[in-house]
């Protein structure tokens, strides 16, 4: 019934840090990424080259991504939302560049001030230089299970979306559960759908725990033959231009559930206790994750 092992890609130093109000020194965010790298995760998203203005917190991108110790066998990717960002994340030498859209039209506008139909032709000459630059290109969707500005999210939306941008050529898709607002039964029926279009394969979850259920979810995604997942060390994380958004499924709690389920991950439970103490003291509060808690108390 359950899958011989996961891939987690790590996305605490992009998704986790960007709402953050404390701003984490460059010297500080390669430190930590480091730590990262060397704790057996094979995939690490550690920032955006987005405008500075909108997310001050990943402004650094350039230094982060040239500063850090790159691990072999270790993927380094950032978020990128338009040809500028590719030019920039191309000299910074990014494996792998993800690009990004909502399926709600709001959460879109709010996010990248385009409308869905003006962000197509954007991710479409994304994907075409990533792939001509031979370097691998993810898609993330947004807004999957619920927008905050819209509500319910047709789940039509979603397909036209996620058709366009397999037709792009990305790799794989990240389905987001953006504000947290998801529920199993509601995954199971939207995976249901997808995974008639798409293999399970080129499909990841990205589960926000706003209200506790991203591991249920998980969980649910597990059984429906999903076997790669978005988590932020510590539980850090959000959208800023997502109202009510808190932070990803912490990697803590999700390699506690995996490792007991006896799940392989290839990723050391011990490492990354020292990594999230690190970025603890950095950000200055505790950290959401009630694994890293339980392990740090006990
Ligand atoms: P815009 O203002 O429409 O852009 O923003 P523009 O093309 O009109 O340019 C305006 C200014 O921005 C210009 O500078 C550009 O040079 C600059 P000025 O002439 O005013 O001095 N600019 C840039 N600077 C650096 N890097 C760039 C760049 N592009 C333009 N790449 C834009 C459009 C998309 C750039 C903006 O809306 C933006 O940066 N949005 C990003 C918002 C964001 O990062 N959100 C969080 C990530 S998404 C997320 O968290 C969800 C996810 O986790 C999945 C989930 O949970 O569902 C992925
Ligand atoms: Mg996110």
């Amino acid at each position: 019934k359950w899958p011989k092992g996961v891939t987690i890609k790590e996305v605490g130093p992009r998704d986790g840090l960007q709402n953050e109000k404390t701003f984490i020194s460059t010297e500080d965010k390669i430190t930590w990424i480091n730590q990262l790298s060397e704790s057996g995760l094979k995939h690490i998203e550690i920032t955006s080259f987005v405008n500075p203005k909108w997310i001050p917190a990943l402004s650094d991108a350039t230094a982060v991504v040239t500063g850090i110790t790159k691990v072999p066998g270790v993927t380094y990717t950032a978020l990128v939302p338009n040809l500028y960002g590719l030019e920039r994340a191309f000299q910074a030498n990014i494996d792998e560049v993800a690009v990004f859209m909502s399926a709600s039209e709001t959460h879109n506008l709010k996010n990248i001030n385009k409308s869905i139909d003006q962000t197509f032709p954007v991710l479409r000459d994304l994907v075409r230089e990533t792939i001509s630059a031979g370097k691998i290109s993810r898609g993330y969707v947004s807004t999957v299970f619920g927008c905050p500005y819209e509500g319910h999210v047709d789940i039509d939306s979603v397909i036209r979306v996620s058709d366009r941008l397999f037709e792009m050529g990305i790799a794989e898709l990240s389905l987001g559960d953006t504000i947290g607002v998801a529920n199993p039964k509601q995954v199971q029926e939207v995976l249901e759908v997808l995974l008639k279009r798409f293999p399970a394969d080129k499909l990841a979850m990205h589960f926000h725990d706003t209200r506790g259920s991203a591991l249920a979810n998980i969980l649910i995604s597990l059984e429906m033959g999903i076997t790669i997942f978005d988590s932020s060390l510590g539980g850090l994380g959000g959208c800023p231009y997502a109202p009510g958004a808190s932070g990803n499924v912490a990697t803590d709690d999700l390699l506690y559930m995996l490792h007991g389920m006896g799940i392989h991950t290839g990723v050391d439970q011990n490492k990354l206790l020292h990594a999230s103490q690190f970025i603890q003291e950095k950000i200055g509060r505790t950290l959401p994750s009630k694994s890293f808690q339980a392990a740090s108390s006990g």
